[in-house]
């Protein structure tokens, strides 16, 4: 796992744009997976203002409320609208997004992954974490091997998404999401966290043991991860120093 610390959340959002922007150019038809969320905002600006080729881009959403039509604004179809596709050239039919009105979610999941596997995978996963490690919407005691399906949000991801909806009593209990298999079949994951409440979250994923109760450890058995912090965000990250050291002296092989 690959983790590059920098000053502040522009910075670091700046650098994986950088990433993502050479991904795009050296591969037009490169297939990525989009998270939601405060984290990915400023990274899809600067996405925009990049100004990118994304015509022949295939994109796959991680996830979405259940029971939510695609206008609702807090629905994650709006989110990526307003934020990210209606800025950019993408083809209409190459974006993927979870349909929260389908009233077969075990067939709509199947058919998603299959969509995934004829895309021919997601070569680049843009994740974000929750502050219990959740990713996606996997929350702690998720299956490390899931596959896309339904999940129950806990009371604290309501909360922290409360917001949205006017209120924690209206805050949706059910989502589709991609499963944490699903998340570790892209052939490279990026993870954006910012800001001290993912500090545990972070430590727990990169440092600690993979377990179930922070399902975004489950990177640590993933080949290619690259993890985008500032330092609030790294604060309780024991190998800081060793972690700065490679970024800052990496051969140009
Ligand atoms: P956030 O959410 O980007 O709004 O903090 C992250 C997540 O819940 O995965």
């Amino acid at each position: 796992m690959e983790v590059i610390i920098q000053p502040t959340q522009e910075a670091a959002t700046a650098v994986a744009a950088q990433f993502v922007a050479q991904l795009l150019r050296e591969k037009p038809r490169a297939v990525l997976g989009l998270p939601t969320g405060n984290t990915p905002l400023p990274l899809y600006r600067e996405l925009v203002r990049m100004k990118l080729d994304w015509h022949r881009v295939t994109t796959f959403n991680l996830d979405e409320y259940v029971g939510l039509s695609p206008q609702h604004p807090a629905s994650y179809h709006s989110f990526m609208h307003e934020n990210l596709f209606r800025h950019i050239n993408i083809t209409r039919k190459n974006i993927h997004i979870p349909d929260g009105m389908t009233g077969n979610i075990p067939g709509f999941c199947e058919k998603y992954e299959q969509q995934i596997r004829d895309a021919g995978g997601i070569d680049l996963q843009l994740l974000g974490i929750g502050v219990d490690g959740h990713s996606g919407f996997n929350e702690p005691s998720s299956s490390l091997a899931s596959r896309m399906r339904m999940k129950t949000l806990t009371a604290r991801t309501r909360r922290d998404n409360a917001k949205g909806f006017g209120g924690m009593a209206q805050s949706p209990h059910h989502v589709i999401t991609m499963g944490i298999g699903t998340i570790m079949e892209a052939r490279h994951c990026l993870l954006l966290a910012f800001g001290r409440k993912k500090a545990k979250a972070i430590a727990g994923m990169v440092e600690g043991p993979v377990t179930a109760m922070n399902p975004a450890s489950a990177l640590q058995l993933h080949p290619k991860v690259t993890v985008y912090l500032d330092e609030p965000a790294a604060s309780r990250l024991k190998m800081k120093p060793y972690y700065r050291w490679i970024f800052e002296n990496k051969p140009s092989l």
